[in-house]
């Protein structure tokens, strides 16, 4: 991502809270895994999407209009011994000459410096409860400056939820930001079609996940962007499977749910094949039956459109689907309505996706469904999960989990599919899975 558009986010920020305001914003912190070990190190994707700076220890500033300078970066100080130890680090001189800020101060005078900077300003943008021990120091240095205003300082009056501006800007993706969601996908689908080709019965769920890691990281991509779900058979019901450690069986589907994260970018890629390479006579009619859903979703994808007709018209066509094949019975309309579907289709269509998986944004505005603006990116990933011990249905659907969900960018003309590079249509699947 280039310096300049982290410099414009900034002054977008800038213009949202206001002169005579100020904002906060820390880093993520290191996390002990155990003794001595700590866990990767994920900058926060706020701090990030303004900073650009990827160390821990830090914390951002942003005061509107200030002579000395709008932007103040808290960070460790340049330490020989820790460069040599841990490595690089930009240290007082790299924040302000690399990373833009206006001016530097070490992370360990925060506490001198903060509460002079607080002094004056009416709201103070914060994100509230995310690091208690931050909280607090804000509240006590807040209520230090208020037992001052005798002395005609005034403490500022109101705290005020940073988020709704910075989870709006970062709902619309820039072109930088769609390019590194692109590479993201790219090189996520590689590794969906590594797993298929390379999938066999009596390899283990964590040998396809090797497979996955194996294309993430050897395309550079070292991070996922969350854990992956590899969950042969009936795994594939249990939405949230991570134990991966079943032996896969001939005559099961296997469902991988994989994406690799790509400079703080996500993917989120789910696709559902035959174990064997050959779909059975279920499975054929269960599986595209889902992917009729996600065509008739991604249909719903375009400007202007509530951003829930996608679901509805998901939820339309598995219903109607499975009363034909005889898994649900009764009027179509009235199991809508009642939401029966939900015992096989218990989640909905899908997330905004961008820094976080699961990114940020309101789904709703004034209690209604935000409508799809160019540069929006969403999931479509429509699923059908028959229990093992589903007693209402015939014994040959049990146990049978199907998920497809690929990657979507709202545009002027339509949308356009990050993940387009996964194969999909059960022709194209079998054909991978054969050579
Ligand atoms: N991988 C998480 C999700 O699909 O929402
Ligand atoms: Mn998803
Ligand atoms: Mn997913």
């Amino acid at each position: 991502m280039i310096a300049s558009e982290f410099t414009q986010r900034r002054q977008q920020l800038m213009e949202q809270v206001g002169k005579g305001n100020i904002a906060i914003i820390a880093s993520a912190m290191i996390r002990t895994r155990n003794r001595d070990v700590d866990y990767p190190f994920r900058q926060d994707s706020e701090f990030y999407y303004l900073t650009g700076f990827n160390e821990a220890n830090a914390l951002a500033v942003f005061i509107p209009g200030r002579k000395q300078g709008e932007y103040i970066l808290f960070c460790q100080e340049f330490d020989e011994k820790k460069a040599l130890w841990e490595g690089a680090h930009a240290g007082l001189e790299g924040a302000t000459r690399e990373y833009g800020a206006d001016d530097s101060f070490p992370i360990d005078d925060l506490g001198d410096i903060l509460p002079g900077l607080l002094e004056n300003k009416s709201k103070v943008f914060y994100p509230m409860g995310r690091d208690s021990d931050l909280d607090h120091q804000l509240m006590e240095w807040i209520t230090h400056i208020r037992s001052q205003t005798r002395s005609g300082i005034n403490a500022p009056g109101e705290l005020v939820s940073l988020e709704h501006t910075l989870h709006e800007m970062r709902l619309i993706k820039s072109p930088a930001e769609i390019a590194l969601m692109q590479k993201a996908a790219d090189v996520s689908a590689k590794a969906h079609v590594r797993a298929m080709q390379r999938c066999q019965a009596g390899r283990y769920e964590y040998q396809i996940e090797g497979e996955m890691i194996h294309e993430f990281i050897d395309n550079g991509l070292r991070a996922v962007a969350y854990p992956s779900i590899v969950a042969g058979g009936e795994n594939a019901c249990v939405l949230h499977y991570t134990e991966n450690k079943a032996v896969l069986k001939s005559g099961d589907l296997l469902l991988i749910d994989a994406g690799a994260e790509c400079d703080h970018y996500a993917a989120d890629i789910t696709r559902t094949f035959p174990v064997n390479g050959v779909f059975s006579i279920e499975q054929k009619l269960l599986y595209q039956l889902v992917l009729d859903a996600q065509l008739a979703a991604m249909q719903e994808i375009k400007v202007d459109t509530p951003w829930n007709k996608a679901h509805e018209a998901s939820v339309e066509v598995l219903t109607t689907g499975l009363v034909e094949l005889g898994l649900l019975t009764g009027d179509v309309q009235t199991i809508i309505a009642e939401e029966g579907y939900k015992v096989f289709y218990m989640h909905r269509i899908g997330h905004w996706l961008g820094m976080d998986v699961h990114d940020v944004g309101d789904y709703k505005i004034n209690d209604e469904w935000r409508v799809l603006e160019s540069g929006m990116v969403l999931t479509i990933e429509p699923g059908l999960y028959i229990p093992a011990d589903c007693a209402t249905v015939d014994e040959k659907w049990r146990g049978i989990g199907i998920r497809i969900e690929d990657d979507v960018l709202v545009t002027e003309q339509g949308y356009q599919i990050l993940s387009h590079a996964v194969p999909k249509t059960i022709a194209e699947i079998e054909a991978i899975m054969q050579e």
